[in-house]
């Protein structure tokens, strides 16, 4: 399981002035291993000297659009190794290590689906909310789509044309609507800003056929943005919780700089044992719980550990602890009912008792 696959980039393409759209060949011999759910994300792995580098990059295809290939938009970041890279010197017919389609971002489609989805995205966060509206659209001849889609300046809409082209092709089942946060480029005042609870209660009342309630929400941008509006959604729309699904950016550049939260000062300072369980072998290694993280230690440790974005959200690093217990820092990938029973983020655990027992086979 985990593992990575040399695919070459047959296709690399300038999407807006800081960003690159990346298509992956598959062969044969990998169609079922990279068959995929709209929504889903793809681990790239990148060695730079002695560092192993690891990133989640979300699908931009739909599956039913049935391309032989795999797409992938790349924003670039100040001061990201592997954006940085991939953005400036990435060429076609390049080979990247890749793993197999992974992640939840999705919702089953039907023909005889007459449903209302609505997609709320920032920037990059376009990638995986396309794909499922995209899905929607083909497999569901009578459902319509909204997407509510925010960026800094018009020129820097991500995917603009294929945008464009598809609400026409769609013929009144996509509207889409183009918000600017730093530039005034519309008439209507609605159109300025950012996607906030308040931005979408305008919106609400301005597309007023949208049935609040019984609509499929997928949201995907910054931390706030998912939060206000999922929070909106649910307490103010009283939108069942089922129906609105979200993913957040994976930005590791930014959480190496995190600070450590009040919760993680209070837990116990000991010195455990650690043994976790990767491919049906055991491994047992020191770690004190106030230092590096289940994760890091075992990366330390040499030991081939799943991970991609060490921020608590792509899900790669999971495991199911067995035995002990684990204070986990931040979740932004696990549902409650996971939680519940047992699994965790190892890129944000940290042991809390004597004897703690991880299986990653999960
Ligand atoms: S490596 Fe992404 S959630 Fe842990």
């Amino acid at each position: 399981m985990h593992h990575f696959y040399p695919l070459k980039a047959i296709k690399v393409r300038k999407e807006t002035n800081d960003s690159i759209n990346i298509a992956f060949e598959i062969p044969p011999n990998l169609k079922n291993e990279f068959s995929f759910k709209q929504g889903q994300y793809l681990n790239l792995r990148f060695v730079f000297g002695d560092e192993d580098l690891r990133r989640s990059y979300s699908i931009v295809n739909a599956p039913t659009e049935g391309n032989a290939e795999l797409e992938i938009l790349v924003k670039h970041l100040d001061g990201g190794k592997v954006s940085t890279y991939l953005n400036n010197e990435l060429k076609a017919g390049d080979f990247i290590e890749v793993m197999a389609p992974m992640g939840h971002f999705y919702t089953n489609y039907h023909p005889s689906n007459e449903k209302t989805y609505v997609g709320l995205a920032a920037g990059s966060g376009i990638s995986p909310v396309l794909s499922n509206l995209k899905e929607a659209l083909y497999l569901e001849p009578k459902s319509k789509a909204y997407l509510f889609f925010s960026n800094k300046s018009f020129d820097q809409i991500i995917f603009r044309k294929e945008i464009d082209e598809l609400a026409e092709k769609f013929n009144g089942r996509l509207k889409v609507v183009y918000i600017l946060s730093r530039e005034k480029h519309f008439e209507d005042e609605l159109f300025e800003g950012r996607i906030t609870a308040g931005k979408l209660e305008l919106l609400f009342a301005r597309f007023e056929e949208i049935p609040i309630q019984g609509a499929t929400y997928f949201i995907c941008g910054p931390t706030e943005m998912i939060k206000g509006i999922s929070d909106y959604l649910k307490n103010d729309k009283k939108v069942p919780s089922l129906q609105i699904m979200y993913e957040y950016y994976a930005a590791p550049d930014d959480e190496e700089n995190a600070e450590m939260s009040d919760e993680f000062k209070a837990i116990p300072n000991l010195e455990s044992m650690v043994t976790v369980i990767i491919d049906d072998d055991e491994y047992s290694f020191h770690l004190n719980s106030k230092k590096n993280s289940i994760l890091d230690q075992a990366i330390k440790e040499k030991l081939p550990v799943p991970f991609a974005c060490k921020g608590g959200v792509c899900c790669t690093c999971k495991a199911q602890v067995l035995e002990g217990e684990v204070f986990m820092e931040k979740n932004f990938a696990l549902t409650d009912d996971e939680v519940a029973k047992g699994y965790v983020l190892t890129c944000q655990c940290h042991p809390t008792t004597n004897v703690v027992m991880l299986n990653y086979d999960v």
